[in-house]
Parts: structure tokens; sequence; C-alpha cells
């Protein structure tokens, strides 16, 4: 039996792609410097653990309500009105499989076929499949470096037809790092008031904030803006917890309905136990946070001051996340000693990792040719190594 048409239209994740290929060549045995990966180094805080396990000596392994159970819910409405001033209804908040999932689910229940979705490039990965999943169409939008990678509202507002149904804005950025300044948010929430425009915010990165910058939630500039908001965000990122798989939206109630319902179908609920465990992230010591923030911010020090320095690299010195999205064009057209030229970013990962043994993603995926990604979530010994490598290789 054949896969189907959607199936068959869908590009694989680059950066899961770009690890593979990675763990090939370590397992043939070459030790591998490994800078592919979105997710913490770090493991799940204990008290975190240690709630998930009490979940499970109390029973709670059974089904939930499909967008999740109400102690989660409202952690995470404390936890937005605690951080950000902003409060959400119960019914305006649905947990799901990961803020992925989140991202999905609420395309899914907002677009029709042929309604079109902004993306600012650089993009992450996933947001272009995404959209092209639910049959809408994505438009993208350069942003460059000059701009801080940043769309400015006249991008925006340019950018919007009669069919435009949604903006998909993530700052922190991945692949970027970049902190849209607060004006500039701003201006964008007066484009989607004035135009009807939804935008969709995801903030998994808004806990990763570098010294200098600061995070202001989309959903803040006044309820009317809030009406025209839908917020992405999750534990992953934030708690060192990709592997448990939760995520949330806050949105205006009838999208929450929707999703409630596209859920129930779908996936029933998220994990019972990892539901426990995220509420215990939420609501316990946040200790962990500001520890593995210290870590961040030093190896982004560090990155950012050795890359600097390397020739022909250039790049916005990240604001919040964990990566450094640099260009190499400077460097196409020259000749490796076995006799590769390097043409693109494709060609400069493919050789630094055989060359160097220096595994980076390839910034085409993120509709950036020219550029690379850099993930510096993984331990200084690794990224000191990987400098050295990245540094000979380009010398
Ligand atoms: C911008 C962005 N949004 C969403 C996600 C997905 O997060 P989760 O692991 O909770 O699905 C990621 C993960 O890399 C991401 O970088």
């Amino acid at each position: 039996m054949q896969t189907s048409d959607l199936v068959n239209q869908l590009a694989p994740s680059a950066t899961i792609a770009a690890a593979a290929k990675a763990k090939e060549l370590r397992d043939s045995g070459v030790n591998v410097l490994e800078f592919t990966l979105g997710e913490p180094d770090f493991t799940t805080p204990a008290h975190i653990c240690d709630a998930a396990k009490a979940a499970m000596d109390a029973g709670h392994t059974h089904y939930t309500p499909a967008v999740g159970i109400p102690a989660l819910k409202k952690a995470i409405r404390d936890a937005f009105e605690r951080d950000y001033g902003v409060s959400y209804k119960p019914s305006e908040v649905t947990i799901s499989n990961g803020a992925k999932h989140a991202l999905h689910n609420v395309l899914a229940v907002c677009c029709n076929p042929g309604d079109e979705v902004i993306i600012p490039t650089p993009y992450w990965v996933s947001y272009r499949a995404l959209v092209e999943l639910v049959g809408a169409i994505p438009v993208l939008v350069e942003t460059t470096e000059e701009s801080g990678f940043c769309m400015t509202a006249e991008q925006f507002r340019g950018a919007i037809t009669d069919k435009t149904k949604m903006l998909m804005l993530n700052s922190p950025s991945n692949p970027t790092g970049s902190v849209y300044p607060v004006e500039a948010l701003e201006a964008l929430a007066r484009v989607a008031v004035e135009t009807g425009v939804t935008v969709l915010s995801d903030e998994i990165y808004s806990k990763l904030i570098y010294e200098g910058h600061t995070f202001r939630t989309f959903a803040s500039f006044g309820d009317d803006v809030k009406a025209h908001t839908i917020i992405v965000s999750g534990v992953s990122k934030a708690y060192a917890m990709t592997g448990w798989r939760i995520g949330w939206t806050l949105a205006p109630e009838n999208i929450s309905k929707a999703i409630d319902k596209l859920q129930s179908q779908q996936t029933s609920n998220p994990c019972s136990i990892s539901q426990y465990a995220a509420v215990e992230a939420l609501n316990g010591p946040q200790e962990c946070l500001s520890e593995m923030m210290v870590a961040f911010q030093a190896r982004r020090n560090y990155v950012v001051e050795r890359m600097r320095a390397m020739p022909g690299l250039t790049f916005v010195d990240p604001g919040g996340a964990f990566y450094v999205f640099f260009n190499v064009s400077s460097h196409f057209g020259r000749e490796l000693p076995g006799g590769m030229t390097v043409d693109n970013s494709s060609d400069f990962c493919t050789a630094l990792l055989a060359d160097a043994h220096v595994a980076l993603v390839t910034g085409d995926a993120f509709g950036a040719p020219g550029y690379v990604r850099l993930s510096f979530a993984t331990n200084m010994e690794t990224i000191t190594a990987g400098l050295d490598a990245l540094e000979k290789f380009l010398s």
C-alpha cells in the first residue's frame, strides 16, 4: 500500500536527521562533538521525579480529562499570573503531549485548507511542516541579522492578505536566540488587533533569558491583544523535561473548547504521571531554574566570545534559548584537502562532521540558507573541544 500524499510531501525533522547522522558516526567509534539537539543536557530535577513516583504510588495511572487535570491547569494559570501578571480562566487552558503537539492542535482547530499562516524566517524546523500538515499555506517573511532577526510591524502588515489566519511568533527564538524588544512586540500586537489576525506566540523558551534581555508575553499588551493571542508553552526546556511530553495552550475559550474536542478523539489525554510531575515543576522550588540559567549564561558567554574571534562568521548574540545561529557564507567556495568544495550550509555541516567530527544543523532547515545552528545545550568540555575543532576547521 502507498503512503498518503500528505505524509509524502512532509520533510522529516532536520534536527533529528542531523542527530541521527552524528549517532551513525559515533556508533562507528568516532568521538563526535554533538551540537544538534535542542534539549537541556541536565536531568529532570529530583523533586519533580519524586512527584512522578508519588503519583504512580497514589494510583494516578488512569485516563485523565482530555486536556488535563485541574491541578495542572491551576498550576499553569498561577505561574502565568505570578510571572507575567496575566490571568486566564481554567476553561482557557488546555494541556497536550508537549508544545509541538499543542502547536499542531492550534493549527488544526483554527485553519481551513488554503488559509495563510505568516512565519518569519529563520523559523523553528517544525513550523512549516505543521502548517502544511493541516492544509494551510506558510507565508514566509524574511528577517535579517541587521534587524536582530525580528520581523517589523510593517513587514507583518505587508504580508497580510484576506486569507491570513495567523502569525506564528517565537521569542526567544529557535534557531536565532533573538528576543523581540518590548516595543517591537507591542507594534506587532497593534497590527494584530487592527487587522484581526491571531498571533500564535510560542513562548517555550520564556524562562531562558540572558542578562540584558527581557521576556514579555504577547498576551500582556491589554485585553484586546489577549483576545487575539494564543500562547503555547510547556515544561520541556525550562525544567529539563523533554521526555515527559507536557505542553499547554492558553487561548480564548472557543479555541480551547475546540482543542478539547480534537484531543479527546486524538490522544485521550497527556500522560497522567507526567502531569503530576509538571504540577511539581511549576509549584515546587524554582532554584533548579536559576541553577540551570547560571550554567547556560556561562556557556552562552563563552560561545559568543570564542565565535566572535573566528574568521568570517557573523551572528546575533543570543538573548535567550540556547542556540547560536551563524552565517558561514563567507567560507563558500573554499576547497577542502579531500577535494570537496563547500558551496552551501549543508556542505559546510557535512564537511565539518567528516573532518572535525563536529555536528551542527544546516540553516536551510530553518528557512535560512547560508546559516548554521549550534546548540550549546551541552557540557563545557564538549563546547570547548567543539569550538577548538571548529576554529581549526575554519582556518
Ligand atoms: C520553538 C520550539 N517550539 C516548540 C518546541 C517543542 O517543545 P516540546 O518538546 O514541548 O514539544 C521546540 C522544541 O525544540 C521548540 O524549539
